[in-house]
């Protein structure tokens, strides 16, 4: 059987699969479910500096589903904020959690001035915290509502809680123009560690009432398509940086946090698949992680970490010949017009009875990809 152990940040994980910082895992009983249905470790819900955010309106959730031909994608939006916990309530709960739990746990801590985020990090270290996730990158924080220069942000941080024995990893925000110059300084300024990313913030409009959705404010908007934005994040770091990367971002499955690994990471975070399918949801995680390694003949999840990187080809490197025409199987096309429709090259001719490829086929597969009956494919020149 494949060992899918990790060495994350120092500390022994049995598997990368870590339940991210939210409500899920904002209590000790929560921290020990996660335990139980196989996390690797946890990262309990952030505590907040910002009084104000440590109580989250009602509701506070909206699966919002968009899309195009009956395939819709779905963004959790919501606005939870911070554990409702006061700085020594935070600490004595990651304590119970720590004497409750064999695995490790983090805090998590969004904190404004040098002051609390030094106080808070020497807090949760004597409560048994194993690291601390620096979160400075909250969509509904400070530093990204106020839009304050991460990098400040960062260094502020790793400053303040410089005197702490335990790891500190910055937790990253996706809403930068380069996210590698605030993993860099994460690394310049003695981090352990970068998560990649915190959530997107997002606004949602009531036509009807002609008034923000929820709350009224604000949220943080996130979904299964997240992950693509990760992997390429995660990708351009992993040769540049010499501290782990834990994935975080749309990881729905085995699959999607293999492909993480493949990208680079260490430990692969999850949170909107908890929230929306329960705990379970790890157990079958690890199982189609070790079920790809066994399939694939890997012995170690180190056999596949950064293994995409190398193949990644630049945009000179990219072969832009054209290669292919499409072709459409009238046998199974139902004459829908959907891809008559899609075809800017105006490359799909209609007569009586049928619709055919005509000269101007550029071969983009364009009409492949919205063709709902399978009905085209490319086929070589
Ligand atoms: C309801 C909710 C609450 C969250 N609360 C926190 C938080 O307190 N601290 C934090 O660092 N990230 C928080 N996050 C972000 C998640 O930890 C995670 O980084 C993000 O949702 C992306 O992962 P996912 O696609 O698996 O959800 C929250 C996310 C959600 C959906």
């Amino acid at each position: 059987m494949p060992n899918i152990e990790v060495t994350y940040a120092g500390l022994k994980l049995k598997t990368p699969i870590i339940v991210s910082s939210a409500g899920i895992v904002g209590y000790a009983h929560q921290v020990k479910k996660a335990e139980d249905y196989g996390a690797g470790a946890v990262v309990m819900k952030s505590f907040f500096e910002e009084e104000i955010c440590r109580k989250a309106p009602t509701p506070r959730f909206k699966l919002i589903r968009r899309g195009y031909n009956g395939n819709a994608s779905v963004t959790l939006y919501s606005y939870e904020q911070a554990s409702e916990l006061g700085p020594e309530e935070y600490a004595e709960e990651v304590s119970k959690a720590k004497s409750i739990v064999k695995i490790p746990v983090f805090a998590s801590l969004n904190c404004v001035t040098p002051e609390m985020w030094n106080r808070m990090a020497h807090l949760v270290e004597s409560s048994g915290a194993d690291g601390i996730e620096l979160n400075v990158s909250c969509p509904h924080g400070v530093h990204i509502m106020e839009g304050r220069t991460l990098k400040d942000e960062i260094r502020k941080a790793l400053e303040a809680t410089r005197d702490v024995k335990i790891p500190r990893i910055v937790k990253l925000s996706p809403q930068t123009s380069n996210p590698m110059i605030e993993a860099n300084e994460v690394e310049k300024n003695g981090g352990s560690g970068v998560v990649v990313f915190n959530r997107f913030t997002g606004l949602d409009i009531d036509l009807e009432t002609e008034t923000p959705i929820l709350h009224g404010g604000y949220a943080g908007h996130g979904g299964a398509w997240a992950i693509h934005y990760v992997l390429r994040w995660i990708s351009a770091m992993y040769p540049y940086l010499n501290i782990p990367i834990s994935a975080s971002g749309g990881v729905t499955n085995g699959k999607d946090a293999i492909k993480c690994i493949f990208a680079g990471a260490t430990s692969v975070q999850i949170c909107t698949v908890v929230i929306l399918k329960g705990y379970e949801v790890i157990e079958k995680i690890n199982k189609e992680i070790v079920d790809f390694l066994e399939e694939k003949g890997y012995t170690s999840l180190d056999d596949i970490r950064g293994k995409i990187v190398g193949k990644i080809l630049s945009y000179k490197e990219v072969d832009r010949r054209k290669l292919y025409v499409a072709y459409i199987n009238q046998e199974k096309c139902n004459q829908c017009e959907i891809c008559y429709k899609a075809c800017y090259s105006s490359a799909i001719g209609k007569d009586s009875n049928r619709f055919y490829i005509n000269a101007n086929c550029i071969g983009c597969g364009l009409c492949v990809e919205v063709c709902p009956r399978k009905a085209i494919e490319l086929v070589k020149i």
